[in-house]
């Protein structure tokens, strides 16, 4: 058995604090114990430090958060990030598709996967729900290095057997490989699967009908899709799917609208679809950075919590532009206000740790930095660049707290700890 602690500056979010503003933790001089990667204690360093006056403590200079949760990002398209000129459909056919099929070859996908994993705990980053691509091996390339880093990671092949020419499988390939994957990976570290038809024009009927028959066959996984993303998309589904009710409809038509369901966008939905994501407890990953490159909208969140639709945040590489969750916090209160609603500081640091865990169904083991969770978290820096140093002097912590969301970026990520290990070290 291993024990250490960390002493400094504590801030986490349980809970949506809209409508739980008790689950704001903050403690200015707090402890947390950890014992083998589980943290044990957690609470003022006075109260706690005759219980654990044997165990040694390190102290850790900023403010410590959960590490960050991204709902929502395709690992295959960090190197297509900035891709120029169109919107979604065009975007994906004249940069993401041809990008995607070099992951047939492994070690491809695994340098890429790499570069990707650094990436997300360069930015602090420590759990994240990824598309790959079609390829099985581009999922065994994902898997084994977020095993070897010990990352609570969620994936699962992408289905798509109406793709292009050299990207898209057949029914028999995508269940069997989807089987195939599950069975070699289900239980192998902290890793997740997630059936993953990539959106509902990329699927023929009976696909989209056997990824329902999937999930509903693996009761331990998830759902991840893209829904009501952008105008033209939305157009062409409608056109697809004329006798569903909307966008959401032609996935519950097939079984796939879930409590364990996550729909990336969630942009455009009428009022009934909302009503059924929150009848149903399936849930939205926010995704404010790709719908701006991508000139898709602003997420409306007055109407999701009109309806209490549960919400996660992603960034959405490589449509989103950044791997910073605080700058996508940051983009998720300016997508709001373009909708009148000034999101709330606190509420999008839950959405980008606890929302985001508890849509990805691991609320109970990361997000919160609460006893009993695995110990992920991020010493933030709030002077990293002199401008985030001025605004940040002598301010309140909700103050605090919005400029580093709206200046911070990865160079206020000072550290990120894994399971209680120092996973990157931006002094170092
Ligand atoms: N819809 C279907 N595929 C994709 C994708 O790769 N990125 C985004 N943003 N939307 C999609
Ligand atoms: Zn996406």
């Amino acid at each position: 058995m291993t024990i250490c602690a960390f002493r400094g500056e504590f801030l986490s979010v349980a809970r949506d604090p809209l409508r739980d503003p008790a689950s704001v933790r903050h403690e200015v001089d707090g402890l947390l114990v950890v014992e083998d990667g589980i943290i044990a204690a957690r609470g003022a360093y006075a109260d706690l430090v005759d219980r654990f006056a044997d165990v040694p403590i390190e102290t850790l200079p900023g403010l410590i958060v959960p590490g960050f949760v991204d709902a929502h990002v395709h690992y295959p398209q960090m190197d297509k990030i900035a891709s120029h000129g169109e919107q979604l459909l065009d975007w994906l056919d004249r940069h993401i598709f041809p990008a995607e099929k070099a992951f047939a070859n492994k070690a491809h996908a695994s340098s890429v996967a790499e570069a990707f994993l650094d990436e997300l705990l360069r930015n602090g980053t420590t759990s994240a729900l990824v598309y790959p691509t079609v390829h099985e091996v581009s999922v065994d390339a994902l898997f084994e290095a977020a095993l070897a880093r010990d990352m609570r990671i969620i994936s699962g092949k992408v289905l798509m057997d109406l793709g292009p020419d050299g990207l898209s499988d057949t029914l028999a390939s995508g269940r069997a490989e989807t089987e195939a994957l599950i069975r070699r990976w289900r239980g192998r570290g902290r890793l997740g699967y997630a059936v993953t038809p990539r959106f509902a024009l990329a699927s023929s009927d009976v696909q989209l009908a056997d990824a329902g028959a999937l999930l509903a066959d693996n009761p331990g996984i998830l759902m991840h899709t893209h829904l009501a993303e952008n105008v033209r998309e939305v157009s062409a589904v409608a056109a697809r799917f004329a006798d569903s009710l909307d966008y959401l409809d032609a996935y519950d038509r097939f079984g796939l609208v879930t409590s364990r369901s996550v729909f990336a966008h969630g942009v455009h939905l009428p009022d009934r679809a909302c009503a059924r994501l929150a009848e149903t407890g399936a849930g939205i990953a926010v995704c404010p950075s790709s719908n701006l490159f991508l000139g898709s909208g602003f997420f409306h969140f007055a109407q999701a919590d009109r309806h209490g639709v549960k919400l996660g945040l992603g960034t959405d590489i490589g449509a989103g532009t950044t791997f910073s969750m605080l700058h996508t916090a940051g983009l998720a209160y300016q997508a709001g206000l373009a909708r009148e609603y000034p999101l709330d500081p606190f509420r999008a640091l839950w959405l980008a740790t606890g929302g985001s865990a508890a849509l990805l169904h691991i609320e109970d083991k990361i997000g919160a930095l609460e006893v009993g969770q695995e110990a992920d978290f991020v010493v933030l820096d709030d002077a990293s660049t002199p401008l985030l140093a001025r605004r940040t002097a002598g301010v309140p912590l909700a103050a605090r707290l919005f400029a580093l969301q709206i200046l911070g970026d990865d160079r206020a990520v000072r550290r990120t700890y894994i399971m209680g290990n120092l996973a990157w070290d931006r002094d170092a």
